[in-house]
């Protein structure tokens, strides 16, 4: 069973202890009654790596550890096989004592695009809701982070983080916990929160936006990381039954719109800093991720256009304040 006890402890003193109301006999009813069918299967891979402390490890320009003198063939194919039985890995990559994880996601691509544009997160307080496997994070710590909390319903992507975690030396800087952004109480408490690749899988995307700022402090910043499409401040897709195969897919607005969205919500100083394409380098099948990815998902004569003639993925990253 994962224990989160390390989490509560951190969080005992400062700005995120009335968290500890609530977080505890949520996480308990958790563990008691809804876990995956396939946990334990993920749960014991994670068991089964070993406890290594890195004798480099750089989570500021990728997330990478190694130890000196090396692993031996052996056991890094042993590790290699602890970690494949976590697959599909979708975000990262990691390389992990010469173990590298190619996800089908370039996810630090991603983080390239957004880092310039938002405040320092020295010494900050961060959330990032649906972190999956929690490449951010790590990269939120090595841009200075005081404490990176991830939330993601995923259960084999928060068994993918503790793999990770274990094999960076057991870092307590950066944690996940099996919650959805709609099972969060309005803390009001984080510096700065991420939600990258969430708002287009929400019913109610402005209830999402209400639910993002009330975890903020005021005078924090929501960096948010969705789809797009073309189009002024009225243009908004809402796909059939799938956009680019993928079924949980309710609103795509246009950039513009999603800059009034976000006011009508409150936020101020509302700032589009990133539009783009996802390419075909960017989100593709690996050998760590062997299912459909982009390439399956978009019209083969026309790669402008998803399978269902939608436009294709275009995304952006929008800056705000809560006041
Ligand atoms: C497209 S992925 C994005 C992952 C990562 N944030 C990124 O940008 O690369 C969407 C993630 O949101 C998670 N998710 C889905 N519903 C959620 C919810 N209600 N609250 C929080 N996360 C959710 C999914 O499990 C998945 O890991």
């Amino acid at each position: 069973m994962i224990d989160f006890g390390n989490f509560y402890q951190l969080i005992a003193k400062g700005p995120l202890s009335h968290w500890l109301n609530t977080l505890p006999a949520q996480l308990s009813a958790w563990q008691r009654e809804s876990l995956h069918g396939k946990f334990k299967q993920w749960f014991n891979a994670v068991e089964a790596l070993p406890e290594l402390i890195p004798s480099q490890l750089d989570v500021q320009h990728s997330v990478t550890a190694a130890l000196q003198p090396d692993l031996s063939n052996g056991q890094r194919e042993g590790l290699e096989v602890r970690l494949r039985q976590l697959m599909p890995w979708r975000k990262g990559p990691y390389s992990l004592y010469g173990v590298n994880i190619d996800t089908e996601w370039r996810s630090d691509w991603k983080w390239e695009r957004l880092t310039p544009h938002i405040s320092a997160l020295q010494g900050r307080l961060v959330l990032d809701v649906g972190c999956g496997s929690g490449y951010h994070l790590w990269r939120m710590v090595g841009a200075g982070a005081h404490l990176a909390v991830g939330i993601d319903p995923m259960q084999l992507f928060v068994c993918q983080f503790e793999a990770v975690r274990k094999l960076l030396g057991n870092d307590q800087r950066a944690h996940v916990l099996p919650l959805g952004i709609e099972q969060q109480p309005e803390l009001a408490a984080f510096d700065t929160v991420f939600s990258m690749g969430v708002l287009y899988h929400r019913r109610s995307p402005l209830d999402h936006l209400w639910q993002l700022k009330n975890q903020l402090v005021s005078a924090g910043e929501l960096v948010l990381e969705t789809l797009v499409i073309e189009g002024d401040e009225n243009a908004v897709l809402v796909p059939g039954e799938r956009y680019a195969q993928m079924r949980n897919v309710y609103f795509i607005p246009s950039a513009p719109a999603l800059v009034r969205w976000l006011e009508k919500c409150g936020f101020v100083d509302v700032r589009i800093v990133d539009h783009c394409v996802t390419t075909l380098e960017e989100q593709r099948r690996t050998s760590w991720m062997t299912t459909e990815s982009l390439a399956d998902f978009l019209d083969p004569n026309d790669h402008c256009k998803t399978c269902e003639g939608y436009p294709a993925p275009l995304r952006a990253v929008i800056v705000a304040r809560n006041p």
